[in-house]
């Protein structure tokens, strides 16, 4: 039996849970364009082999400064020619670059990516993130939501939201806005649960649902071989037990923690195996949940683990493009 989670968005929209496929992180280009030499023939055959074999809606996070788009087109042409997966089976969310001037404004994106992807809408539109005032894009904050706001009633993005916006950016955005954001994308893990102070209870307490992404932290980090501390083998061997009472992998383990925190994991693979495993991980036990002294036992060892950021140190680098 197969059985999609979904989350119910503030405007009462529905979205699947977790992503099937992030295409950034393991897949983007650290070129700041795509070319023919850097086009990534593992991304596209991956994304046409999710499009054949997942059950279901298949979910899609992807960026402007991801470079991804050549190979995400044509992955969708081959879908489209193979009919595969139709329109209303795929979520596709994209992101504006507020920083690094992809495109000049979000209207030129939506309209350009819409295009070359060959789609009439997205489903879901980001700011990337909080940060304006470099020499590429001179609109605020407050001018790129209300473009936002109008692609929206246009019907050329179906849903709004932020990512890596903290408690501050996001009442600064309530002043200004007219739709509230029906999703905050920021780094989330037990061993980062608060990417900036109250995120979390705030996003709960306001109904903008959380994004994850990096919600399998702690696992790639061990595969990785960059953490050794005793905090780290006591918080994977008991997702270790937990994953061998359950019959389920850990990556399972950590995405129901997330799921069941009230989190929507964005997660990813190079693996295809990986990928269909994770995007179909309901599919024998869809009742399956952790109970609450497994969740709390996860929550208190990885808060026991020193915090781990990937967030800090791009952020650190887009303050740099910033003009003070
Ligand atoms: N909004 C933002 O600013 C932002 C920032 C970063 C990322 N993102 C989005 O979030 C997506 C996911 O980000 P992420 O890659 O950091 O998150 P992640 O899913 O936590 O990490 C992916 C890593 O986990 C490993 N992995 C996947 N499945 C696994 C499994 N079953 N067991 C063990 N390890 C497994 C993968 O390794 P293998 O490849 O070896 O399987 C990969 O290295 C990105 O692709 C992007 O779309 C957004």
């Amino acid at each position: 039996m197969f059985k999609q989670i979904s989350f119910t968005l503030n405007n009462g929209n529905k979205i699947i849970a977790p992503s099937s496929m992030g295409i950034g992180s393991v897949y983007f280009k650290m070129e700041m364009q795509s070319t023919p030499e850097n086009y990534n023939e593992t991304l596209k055959s991956n994304l046409v082999e999710l499009f054949e074999k997942a059950k279901g809606t298949v979910h899609i996070d992807c960026a402007a400064n991801y470079n991804v788009y050549p190979e995400f087109s044509d992955a969708l042409k081959i879908n489209t020619q193979k009919t595969f997966k139709k329109r209303e089976d795929l979520w596709i969310t994209d992101k504006f670059d507020s920083v690094l001037g992809t495109f000049p404004d979000p209207k030129t994106h939506v309209l350009t990516v819409l295009k070359q992807l060959d789609l009439q809408y997205l489903d879901l539109f980001l700011i990337h993130y909080p940060f304006v005032g470099s020499k590429k894009i001179s609109l605020s904050i407050a001018e790129i939501w209300a473009e936002m706001e109008q692609l929206l009633k246009d019907g050329k993005v179906r849903n709004i939201g932020v990512s890596n916006f903290s408690v501050t950016d996001l009442e600064k955005l309530n002043e200004t806005a007219i739709i509230k954001p029906v999703i905050n994308q920021i780094e989330w893990s037990p061993y980062y649960l608060n990417q900036s102070p109250g995120i979390y209870d705030y996003c709960q307490e306001n109904k903008i649902l959380i994004e994850a992404y990096s919600p399998l932290s702690p696992l790639s980090m061990k595969d990785a071989g960059e953490d050794d501390s005793e905090e780290g083998k006591k918080f994977i061997s008991y997702i270790d037990f937990l994953a061998a009472k359950y019959s389920i992998s850990d990556s399972e383990i950590l995405l129901r923690y997330a799921i069941q925190s009230n989190v929507l994991p964005i997660t990813t693979s190079s693996k295809m195996e990986r990928i269909l495993n994770n995007h179909n991980f309901t599919n024998d036990r869809p009742d399956l949940n952790l109970d609450d002294c497994e969740i709390a036992k996860i929550t208190t060892l990885g808060k026991q683990h020193k915090q781990i950021s990937k967030y800090e140190k791009f952020a650190a680098f887009f303050q740099t493009l910033i003009e003070k």
